[in-house]
């Protein structure tokens, strides 16, 4: 009973970190001299190679080697990522229903656990590298990278 009780609790403190909170910080990333909103697009291009894709490739394959056996730009950017100037988000990644906290990602036994990684990780791994917030009300978000039906 306590076990379960602290269970509960504990899913629920998780729900409203994930429901309220901005969390990490803004800083100048390692690897560069100045904030990553403060780049323009060909810093961000080559921070992104330098930093972002080393990183983000071993997080991805640490998760699931099969289905991330090759990470590059258009893994999060998409096949038309230089034509779309890599602008995010990138219309050829899974739309997401943001409702009930995306429950329905949550709920579903097939995306459950990617969906635990893409918030617990992805989320925070991403915006430690470009040293700017997360989380619903942060810099990064599901919708930094994400379509959503309907929208957040
Ligand atoms: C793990 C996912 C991921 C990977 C891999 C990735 N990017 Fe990005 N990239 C993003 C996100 C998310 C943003 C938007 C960040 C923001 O909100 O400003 C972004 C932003 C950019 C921008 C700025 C776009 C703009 O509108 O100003 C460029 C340019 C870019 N990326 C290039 C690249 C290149 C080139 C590569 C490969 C070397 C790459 N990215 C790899 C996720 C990724
Ligand atoms: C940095 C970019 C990025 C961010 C931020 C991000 N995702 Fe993802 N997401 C991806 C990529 C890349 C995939 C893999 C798509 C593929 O398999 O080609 C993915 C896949 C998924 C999938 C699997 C969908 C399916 O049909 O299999 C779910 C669910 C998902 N993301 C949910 C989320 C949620 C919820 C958040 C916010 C907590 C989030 N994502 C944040 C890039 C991102």
């Amino acid at each position: 009973m306590a076990r379960l009780r602290i269970a509960l609790l504990a899913s629920a403190l998780a729900l409203a970190a994930f429901a309220a909170c901005r969390m990490g910080r803004t800083t100048i990333p390692e690897g560069a001299d100045r904030p990553f909103d403060a780049m323009d697009r060909g810093q961000k291009a080559a921070f992104m190679a330098e930093r972002v894709l080393p990183v983000m490739r071993e997080t991805f394959q640490a998760f699931d080697p099969q289905r991330f056996a090759s990470v590059d730009c258009a893994t999060c950017h998409g096949p038309n990522a230089e034509a779309r100037v890599y602008a995010m988000p990138n219309p050829d990644l899974p739309t997401l229903d943001p409702r009930g906290l995306y429950r329905k990602h949550r709920k579903d036994p097939a995306q459950h656990a990617i969906a635990d990684f893409m918030w617990r990780t992805v989320q925070p791994t991403l915006a430690r590298t470009l040293g700017v917030t997360y989380g619903p009300n942060g810099r990064i978000d599901c919708a930094s990278c994400h379509p959503h039906d309907p929208p957040p």
